[in-house]
Formats: structure tokens, sequence, C-alpha cells
């Protein structure tokens, strides 16, 4: 044990913990992990990251430099020109750094370090008095290499007083525990597992782990990262940490130490662990193919608008080319690529893509801006490429935005699948012949064909018309059905049930030529699903009772109606039988 710091030779040497923390903040511990100890050295990264964050990247790497020294961790391993020590992990660079901290005062120092460890804990922070007291008194060495630093201009204030707030930060109290969920928020991007609160920001990340990779380990750094891969950082009190980028947190406690001042249980664990499961960050892979789930098309999964004959039949040829591309996971620029990839081999049979973004975690900004450019090229050709499902989830939303051009309008993004193939299916149909009906007299509509010209006056006669607003409800869902049932001239409406959690689903949208409410007809008593006008509905309103007594007259108006209506629900159940398939 370091017995340069008489207090730490106190610990227990048969301590044995081990920690691992996932990204969504599960924790596995065996042994001694909730065995409290000194930080010392592991605290370097994080108070690097915090000067980073205060003082910028070029600013910090003006006075410590990023190269590994291969030297002891004590040793004065300063650039020969400059006097910057050549990294923040040896003593002389952490010295340096805990003097780099925001705080116009060292007192207001050490509270910007006690708040950036404390967001890496997830817990407020506590010292071992003793031990601070201890390394204070006989931290002789530290102490010249502190008067160096001030001697060549890398120290600007009272070097002491920094060097006080660099034996605390090294005084400060974890277990195991903490050292996982420290190194899990590094794994993490910066964002704490548990807290969701950030830590320190992605780009800080990145260098913390770079240098905890080069120098963590001191002079056993290159062996370390040849042998078992993960950037780390060792303490004399016993701990180290390591991190699999993306994956894990692992903690590790044994106070007995090698004679680089570096675990020895813990190394040997570590590399069983990195040994065992695979962990060298080098010998990792990903399959760039998870981001794309599945691939589907608008003719297995139309829109629910009810669609007119035209439609229908320009549909059946043309709907395969709206696709629809589910994503997946995390979004890298490597998946990106190969989503990109797909949708350039389909492009010469697409009018319209639509991105499923349901299952969706994050997306990196790389990936959006790679994903926007695509977008933009995709858009020269006359191919859409739109959104759905991203809802409020800001990991996902922020990065598009952001990668979207001050005067591009940007990715239009839409609630459901199911307005989003509508407004692709609204786009298809304008290449479409005729394909702007806007209003069917009553004598077009469905549930009125192969009636003759004496019925249909009749009918005439009784049907009464009835003009709805914008945003009207015309039925309410579970309300006293009164017999009516109505036929649309020109307009649009959504056919609306409730589901679970107080949000609604469409069911499906109607338009000229087409008639809702005809459950009436067969004697239904409450209306299954509400009624919205969409844009400004003209009906024709026909009563159940009217058409009964003129079926009393002429039962054949009956039976064709019978015939109709057990014909719309043919196609009505065909058409969700093909969606229950294609999501299936
Ligand atoms: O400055 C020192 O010597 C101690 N407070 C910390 C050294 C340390 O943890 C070295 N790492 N293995």
């Amino acid at each position: 044990m370091a017995s340069y710091i008489p207090e730490l030779t106190k610990a227990h040497p048969n301590w044995f913990g081990i920690c691992l923390v996932t990204m969504d903040g599960i924790a596995y511990s065996v042994g001694d992990s909730e065995q409290l100890f000194t930080i010392q050295s592991i605290s370097k990264p994080f108070v690097y990251g915090a000067a980073l964050t205060d003082r910028g990247r070029d600013f910090v790497t003006s006075r410590v430099g990023v190269e590994p020294s291969g030297d002891a961790f004590n040793t004065i391993s300063l650039n020969s020109q400059t006097g910057a020590p050549l990294n923040p992990m040896i003593n002389a660079g952490a010295i340096a750094t805990t003097s780099l901290v925001a705080g116009e005062t060292p007192e207001a120092q050490w509270r910007r370090i006690e708040a950036s460890m404390a967001a890496f804990t997830g817990r407020d922070i506590t010292i071992d008095e003793a031990v601070y007291q201890s390394e204070s008194e006989t931290g002789f060495r530290n102490r010249a290499i502190a008067w160096m630093l001030k001697n060549f201009g890398i120290i600007d204030g009272e070097p002491m007083a920094s060097l006080e707030n660099y034996f605390r930060q090294c005084s400060i109290l974890v277990n195991c525990r903490d050292l996982a969920y420290m190194a899990a928020t590094l794994a993490n991007g910066g964002v704490h597992p548990l807290t969701g609160k950030s830590a320190l920001p992605p780009e800080h990340v990145e260098r913390v782990l770079s240098v905890m990779a080069t120098c963590g380990m001191y002079d056993y750094a290159g062996s370390w990262l040849y042998e078992v891969g993960m950037p780390a950082k060792s303490g004399v009190g016993g701990g180290i940490i390591a991190v699999v980028p993306g994956s894990f947190g692992i903690g590790f406690f044994s106070p007995p130490l090698d004679g680089k001042g570096n675990s020895v249980r813990g190394i040997q664990a570590c590399k069983e662990l990195s040994h065992d499961f695979g962990m060298h960050v080098f010998g990792r892979t990903n399959n760039p193919k998870m981001a794309l789930s599945r691939i589907y098309t608008a003719s297995e999964a139309p829109s629910r608008r009810q669609a007119t004959i035209e439609m229908r039949a320009y549909m059946s040829e043309h709907a395969r080319r709206i696709k629809y591309l589910c994503l997946h996971g995390f979004l890298s620029v490597d998946g990106i690529e190969y989503v990109i990839r797909q949708m350039q081999e389909m492009a010469p049979d697409t009018h319209s893509f639509i991105l499923d973004m349901h299952q969706v975690v994050g997306v990196s900004e790389s990936a959006a801006r790679l994903l926007n450019k695509a977008r933009l090229g995709f858009g020269e050709d006359g191919i859409a490429v739109v959104c759905s499902r991203i809802n409020d989830r800001h990991g996902v939303f922020g990065p598009l935005s952001k990668s979207v051009q001050n005067d591009d309008c940007g990715f239009l993004r839409f609630e459901d699948n199911d307005l989003a193939v509508e407004w692709c299916e609204n786009r298809l149909m304008c290449e479409a012949p005729n394909s702007s009906i806007a209003t069917r007299p009553l004598a077009d509509s469905f549930l009125l064909k192969g009636l003759d010209e004496t019925l249909m006056q009749q009918i005439e006669a009784v049907a009464h018309s009835h003009i709805f607003s914008t945003g009207e409800q015309i039925l309410s869902v579970g309300h006293e059905g009164d017999g009516r049932v109505f036929f649309i001239e020109s307009g649009r409406v959504s056919i609306v049930i409730p589901i679970q959690n107080g949000t609604h689903q469409r069911i499906a949208s109607l338009g000229p030529g087409m008639e809702f409410g005809e459950m009436a007809l067969l004697g239904q008593t409450t209306r299954s699903a509400s009624v919205y006008a969409d844009t400004e509905v003209r009906c024709r309103i026909l009563e159940a009772a009217d058409l009964e007594k003129i079926s009393n007259q002429a039962p054949l108006l009956k039976i064709r109606l019978l015939e109709n209506l057990a014909r719309d629900m043919a196609t009505k159940l065909k058409g969700a039988n093909q969606w229950i398939a294609a999501l299936a």
C-alpha cells in the first residue's frame, strides 16, 4: 500500500470489490463494493473534464499537454520548452489542472470541483479528513512540483492553495459502486445513467477518455491498452475505473498496489473481464444493419383514408412507391450510411420514404447531418423523405433539427405513420389523372349503387342537406344513435376511436362519395366512433326510418342496401387484414 501517505496504510489488504454499471444504470456488484476509500488519482480525469469545460480546450492544452510520459505518476515530466506538464494524469499535470477550474478564490474553485464530482457520482461529496491531513503534512514532493509549475508560469495564482485543493480532491470518499457510476457516466457520453443529467459535454468526454487511454496507467499505459484495451485510471487508494464506451463503466477496489502504484487485484480482474467478455475497445465490432429493422410499402399498409374508386385503382399500381423504413437503436454514421445506401437502391422505384423513428433511441449529430444531406439529394430527384413517430424524444429530434440549414424548412415529421402515409399518398395522387374530384352527388354513393331512378328520386326527396364547418364534431363515440346516415358530397371527415391513456387513433378518413353512420341501417343504437369534419363538409343525411318506409313499398331497396353494405365491410376487412399482416 502507499506508505508515502501514512494514513493509507490503515486499509485492510483483503478488501476486494468489483462493480459494473450498464448504460441504463443497472449495477452488478461483488465483494466489498460498499467499502469507502479515497479516490486519489482517479479524481484527475474528472477534474480535467471540469477544467476543459470551464477554460476550453485551447487554453487547457496550452497549460497541460496530452502526451504520455511513460514515467511514474510522481515524476516531474515537463515540456522542456514551455514547462507544461506532459499530461493531466501525472501529478504535475493534475495539480496544474486543479488550478485551472473556474472560481475567483480557491474556496470557489473547491466548490466547483465538488459539484463536478457530484455530477459523476450522483450524490454529495465528502472527504476523508485524516487522509487529507496526512497527505498535506507529508506531500513534499507534490509541494515541490507545485512551486515548479508556478516558476514556469503554468499556475497563475497561489500554488499552495491549488495544491491543497488537489490534496482534497484526492481525499474524496468513494466506494466501488461510485467509481462504476462515474465510469458509466463517461461511457454514456457524459450523462449519468441514473440521474439523466449531463456531467460533462460529449466533446470533452472524448478528450478525457483519450488521455485516460494513453496516460491513465502511467508507465504501464502502453501494456494496459495492449492487453486490456479500455480507457482506465488507477489511484493509490486501491481503486481503478475502466470505461467501455457506449456499454459499461467498471469500478475495482483492492488496496495492495504493485510497484507502479496500481491495484494488483484490480489489474488482474480487469484483464480477466476484458478477455472473458470481449471488452477490448479495438476488438469490438458493430453491425450497421441493426439500424434498419424492416422495410414495407404503402400497398401493404395504406393510410386509413377510405379511397375513392379512382384512387384505389391508381394506388393499387403505385402505392408500392411509398416505402416505410423502420429505423432502430442509436443511429450513428455507420448505421445511417447503410440506411441511405438501401434508400439509394430503392430510389428508382420510390416516390416517398417514410422513416419510422418509433424504435430509435437517439441520433448522433454527424448521422443527422449525413441523413439531412441525403434527404436534400433525394428531394432534388423528386423523392420526399419524411419522418414519423419522433414525438418528444429530444435525443432524436434535437440532432435532426440541428442538421437543417436556416433557409430549408427541414424534415417533415408526422405524429404517426397514418398521417405520414396519407401525406405521401396525396403527393402521389397529384400525379394521377383526374385526381381532384371534389364533389360527388348522392347518387354516386357506394351504398346506393344499383338503385333504379324511381327509387333514387324517392331517396333524394327525403335526404336533407347539411353543412358542417371545419373542426366540428359530427358524431360522438358512445352516444345514442339517432338513425341518421351521412353521405359526403364534398369535404373530408376523420373517423376516430379512443385508445388507452386518453389518446385517439384515426381509423379512417372519408371524402366525397363515401358515407358514415351506416350501422344505423343495421339497427345499431350507439355510435362506435367519433367523426370530425377536417374541412367544411357538405353532407346529405338520410334517416334510417325514412329508408325503412321506402323499403316497405319497395323491398329491393333493402336488399340492395344490405348487399352494398356487406361488400363495403368485406373490402374494409380485407384492408385491415392486410394492415395486420404488414405490421406483424
Ligand atoms: O498525489 C498523490 O501522490 C496522490 N494523492 C495520488 C497519487 C495516485 O493516486 C497515483 N495513482 N496510482
